[in-house]
């Protein structure tokens, strides 16, 4: 293993056992609301959003992408448990391995927290969806005054205990700055608890 791999085993297997329901299952019914066609789910984790893919309304191929082993055998054991088929590969959102062009919606759930270089990754979800697709994400980003503050002073120590998260991402401002895309939604919900709050949710458009 290299100092580079994404490797969080403790983290892993804490995340896979918090109660994920009350407060992400409205968020991942919205992320699936009405999809159909070719999904990529970024930084699947374990698999928590395979289940609402299953019950979503249309016809879906499902792909996904999970650098972390750790995660990544878990989601493969959620897939199978809920009997989804997904197309689950080792890789991270910088560099997909998908050709231009390839998914009608890319989602992203708390993961622009996380990915070490996260420019490049709104790159490449543009490059990856097609003309008029949909980038679909809810996230955790850097709240405002003193919680900014508190945010920026313990995401240092915070990025070792939870598997790389940052807290005080500007998320929102990297999402509707960047000229790939127009903004259909963009919300902040109530979701999440701080420091990891707040969280907004939110539908770009892949401009045609
Ligand atoms: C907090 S978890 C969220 C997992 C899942 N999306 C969910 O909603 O539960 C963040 C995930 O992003 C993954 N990750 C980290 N760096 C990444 C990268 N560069 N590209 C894609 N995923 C990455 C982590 O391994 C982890 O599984």
């Amino acid at each position: 293993m290299s100092e580079h791999d994404i490797s969080h085993p403790v983290f892993a297997a804490v995340y896979d056992h918090l109660p994920d329901e009350p407060v992400m299952g409205p968020q991942r019914e919205y992320l699936t609301a009405g999809l159909c066609g070719r999904v990529l789910d970024l930084g699947a984790g374990t698999g928590e959003t395979f289940p609402y893919l299953k019950a979503a309304d249309g016809p879906l191929e499902v792909h996904a992408v999970e650098p972390d082993p750790h995660m990544r055998r878990r989601a493969e054991r959620r897939a199978r448990a809920v009997g989804v088929a997904v197309d689950l590969r080792d890789a991270r959102a910088e560099s997909l391995p998908y050709p231009d062009d390839s998914f009608d919606a890319v989602l992203a759930s708390v993961v622009f927290c996380t990915i070490e270089d996260p420019e490049r990754a709104l790159r490449e979800v543009a490059r990856v969806l097609v003309p008029g697709g949909e980038f679909r994400f809810v996230e955790h980003v850097r709240g405002d005054g003193w919680r900014a503050s508190v945010q920026d002073g313990l995401t240092p120590l915070w990025k070792r205990a939870a598997g790389g998260c940052h807290l005080d991402r500007d998320t929102v401002a990297l999402f509707t700055g960047d000229e790939a895309f127009s903004v259909l939604e963009l919300e902040r919900v109530d979701a999440g608890v701080f420091p990891a709050a707040p969280f907004v949710r939110g539908r770009l458009e892949r401009r045609r």
